[in-house]
């Protein structure tokens, strides 16, 4: 069975009180069932984390890499547009990686049209809300991966 890690950054658990014109009504809670009933049925088993904290991050991945997790699904929030050290940390691990936002990060401020983490990740999907993060898990989960 593959093991899929789904990693959120700061600020992520305040769906549904954060700037719901942005982001939407539904809460981190629900977002997280939703994703994991999308798969109920399938042989995946999906861990999702969240922390508002960098070197939280980082230690998920790196404890991606100890448990042997098949791929990566991460939001890293505003630490997208400049931590290098999680991009460092995506580059050390050696397991494919998503990059999710649930906001169309190319139609926002300019400074959220930079990713650093992208060079490090397969695929980066945005501007789909919760559906970015079921679509980045479909796209770890075939074969080829
Ligand atoms: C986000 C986009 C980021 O720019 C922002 O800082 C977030 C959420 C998204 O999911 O659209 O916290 O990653």
């Amino acid at each position: 069975m593959k093991k899929i890690m789904i990693i959120n950054g700061p600020n992520l658990n305040f769906l549904g009180i954060r700037e719901k014109d942005v982001y939407g009504n539904d809460d981190y809670e629900s977002i997280c069932s939703y994703i994991k009933e999308k798969f109920s049925d399938k042989k995946v088993r999906i861990d999702i984390l969240q922390s508002n904290s960098e070197g939280k991050l980082i230690d998920f991945l790196q404890s991606a890499y100890f448990r042997n997790f098949d791929g990566i699904v991460i939001n890293p929030g505003a630490y997208t547009h400049y931590s290098y050290a999680i991009l460092d940390a995506i580059k050390s691990i050696s397991i494919p990686t998503v990059e999710v936002h649930l906001s169309n990060i190319h139609e926002r401020e300019d400074f959220r049209k930079i990713s650093v983490i992208a060079s490090a990740c397969i695929a980066q999907i945005y501007g789909k809300g919760k559906d970015g993060y079921v679509e980045a898990v479909e796209l770890l989960i075939k074969d080829e991966n």
